[in-house]
């Protein structure tokens, strides 16, 4: 559905970029022409997923090597962050799009959390964001450069959350900074945009978040559409986003989650479960 060279001339960061969506969303952007860079704290995983994207062509003839690069990075430390952007900045010469992608979440009632499990999301989610945003923001002010943000955050970023509220918080938290430098740095040419997933089984999540059959499962019974989403559709729809075809969409946030929020807001939405036999003796007593 997109031109080929969508992305072209356009280098991403895409921080968390070496794994589940964020691995997805890499190797969307390096088929639509952009220069792609990753990071995350583990060296080996990044390595993997360079030589694996380093690999694959867009027309079976050109690789992507020459367009991908990775560089370890912990969100959480400001430093870190000067290191990376600098080295992007060294290798592409620019930066024009960045994706907040990085995360920490885990499944736990709230009584049992201590307050370095409360930080631990809270540390790469809301302050890992900020602080690579603000890092970034602060360059491309200073050189007249314009830019895209896009914030990965969850449905949960609305609606809040039982049992996974550190990440409710920081969803929440990296949701508002959207909205509000969405105003604040527009005037920069800088626009900020977020997606709220629904369900994406990648490893990263389902294992901290649907560990066994029955968790996962249940997932799926939550969903109208009664599937998870594909990772591909959410590179896709980030890929529309972060374009220049997205020009004018500043400080939303678009849900990718198959209706799974809305079938828990709607009132009546559990009626689903009443059969046709129900439904007539329904309508018997209610016309009456
Ligand atoms: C209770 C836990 C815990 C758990 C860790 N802790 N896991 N407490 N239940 N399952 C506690 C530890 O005991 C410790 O507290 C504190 O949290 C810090 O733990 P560390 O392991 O030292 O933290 P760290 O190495 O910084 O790792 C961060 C992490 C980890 C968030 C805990 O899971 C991680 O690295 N995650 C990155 C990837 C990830 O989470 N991906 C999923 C994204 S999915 P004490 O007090 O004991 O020292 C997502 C949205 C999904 O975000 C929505 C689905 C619909
Ligand atoms: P994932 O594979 O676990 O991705 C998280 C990435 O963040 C990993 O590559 C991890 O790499 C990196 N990361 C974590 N802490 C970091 C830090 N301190 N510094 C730098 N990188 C760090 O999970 P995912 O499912 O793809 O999640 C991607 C995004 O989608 C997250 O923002 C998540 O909240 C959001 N999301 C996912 C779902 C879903 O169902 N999958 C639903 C809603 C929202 P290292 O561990 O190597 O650092």
């Amino acid at each position: 559905m997109f031109q080929p060279d969508l992305l072209a001339g356009k280098v991403v960061l895409i921080t968390g970029g070496g794994t589940g969506l964020g691995r997805t969303m890499a190797q969307r952007f390096l088929s639509l022409g952009a220069r792609v860079a990753i990071c995350g704290r583990r060296e080996a995983v990044l390595e993997k997923a360079v030589s694996e994207m380093s690999a694959s062509t867009a027309d079976g003839d050109h690789t992507f090597a020459d367009r991908i690069f990775a560089m370890t990075c912990d969100v959480r430390d400001p430093a870190s962050i000067e290191a990376l952007i600098d080295g992007i900045i060294h290798r592409f010469g620019q930066i024009d799009i960045l994706v907040n992608n990085a995360a920490g979440n885990f499944i736990s009632p709230t009584v049992r959390l201590s307050p370095r499990a409360i930080d631990s999301v809270l540390n790469i989610v809301l302050h890992g964001t900020a602080y690579m945003t603000l890092e970034l923001g602060k360059r491309w002010i200073a050189h007249q450069q314009s830019g895209v943000v896009l914030n990965i955050v969850t449905t949960y970023a609305s609606t809040g959350s039982a049992y996974v509220v550190p990440s409710a918080m920081a969803k929440a938290g990296v949701l508002a900074l959207t909205r509000s430098l969405a105003v604040e740095w527009a005037p920069y040419g800088i626009r900020h945009v977020a997606i709220a997933p629904g369900p994406f089984p990648t490893e990263g999540a389902w294992s901290r978040l649907a560990p066994t059959p029955e968790l996962a499962d249940h997932m799926v019974d939550r969903i109208p559409l009664k599937r998870v989403g594909d990772p591909t559709e959410l590179a896709n729809l980030a890929s529309y986003l972060v374009s220049d075809f997205a020009g004018f969409i500043n400080g939303e946030v678009i849900t990718i989650d198959g209706g799974e929020w809305l079938q828990g807001a709607g009132e009546f939405n559990d009626l689903r479960h009443v059969t046709d036999e129900q439904w007539d003796h329904l309508r018997e007593m209610t016309q009456k």
